[in-house]
């Protein structure tokens, strides 16, 4: 069976609507160089994609719409602004049909975490509205149109484990020996990604940025599985803006580092914050010491790496 024909029979197997999972990701080292002209920052991006999942379904409908349930619901914008929303339009525009879908996101990635759950729905929208339409996109044009949607939205796409240069779309995926333990801590705000960026850009004035270069350990820590490698390794240069805009992160941080985790960092612009865990039984226990700690909103534990955007069988 060719790709298309198994994506439209696998539309008609669930009454013509389609749904896809899709992962959270977490940054194990977020290196990032000078403001460029176009406004965007060269990156050494690693990504990591956490078993936390958002899950988005397509069903024909007489208009483009969007609708979401999940704890953080009430944030999610439910107009074209919505990544998932502009994957339909995207993908409709290149194939020369209509945009016309419902599409529901059931949504358990924290909204406005730094942990891509926006980038993830615009990825799982794209493959479900692939598969629901038989479009047949080729996996590069699904990863260019991911790029034209957000700097992050490709790695939602591929999943497990990858090194994002240039603004972090370009991708060269990377082998992870086992699988690590994490913790997530979210907190009672979220953080505007540009904001981040420009605080970067404030506390770093006058100052000579060094080219983001990915680190070799780090990488060698990920393909070994080693847990105690990886916490040595992890960095996130966006975690001082990130702090400066939310100091109580630092109480949050210093809470996990107290309950044992290995590491502790703000997962990309935040305001999530990440803690690397030796084992399932550690993960468990930094978690209930955070959700005590009264420092976090809630408290999630998840394992890595996570598939990209799967269609549901
Ligand atoms: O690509 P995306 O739309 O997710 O980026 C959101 C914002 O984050 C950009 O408008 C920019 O302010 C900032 N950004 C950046 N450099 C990157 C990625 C994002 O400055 N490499």
């Amino acid at each position: 069976m060719s790709r298309s024909e198994a994506s439209r029979s696998q539309a008609s197997r669930s009454q013509a609507s389609v749904t896809v999972r899709v992962p959270a990701k977490v940054n194990v080292q977020l290196a990032v160089g000078a403001a460029r002209p176009d406004g965007f920052h060269d990156l050494a991006n690693v990504f990591l994609a956490v078993g936390l999942y958002d899950e988005v379904t397509v069903t024909p409908a007489e208009e483009l719409r969007v609708t979401c349930t999940g704890p953080d619901a009430g944030q999610v914008p439910l107009d074209r602004t919505n990544l998932a929303a502009r994957a339909a339009l995207a993908l409709a525009a290149r194939h020369g049909r209509s945009p016309d879908v419902h599409i529901h996101i059931a949504k358990d990635i924290p909204v406005a975490g730094g942990m891509a759950g926006g980038s993830a729905d615009g990825a799982a929208a794209l493959v479900a509205c692939d598969a629901l339409w038989g479009t047949d996109a080729s996996r590069a044009e699904l990863l260019d149109i991911c790029a034209e949607l957000g700097s992050d939205v490709p790695f939602s796409l591929v999943g497990g484990a990858a090194l994002g240069t240039g603004r972090g779309e370009l991708l060269t995926p990377l082998e992870v020996g086992g699988t690590f333990h994490w913790v997530f801590a979210m907190a009672h705000r979220g953080l505007s990604t540009p904001a981040v960026f420009r605080e970067f850009d404030r506390l770093g004035e006058g100052t000579e940025i060094p080219e983001p270069v990915a680190s070799r350990p780090l990488l060698d820590a990920l393909a070994k599985g080693d847990p105690d490698a990886l916490a040595a390794a992890v960095s996130n240069d966006l975690q001082p803006a990130a702090l400066s805009l939310f100091p109580e992160l630092s109480a949050t941080l210093a809470a996990g580092r107290a309950a044992g985790a290995l590491a502790a960092l703000v997962s990309g612009s935040g305001p999530t914050t990440a803690f690397l865990a030796r084992d399932a039984a550690s993960a468990a226990g930094v978690a209930e010491a955070l959700r005590t700690s009264g420092t976090c909103r809630t408290v999630r534990t998840a394992q890595a790496p996570a598939p990209g955007a799967t269609v549901r069988g």
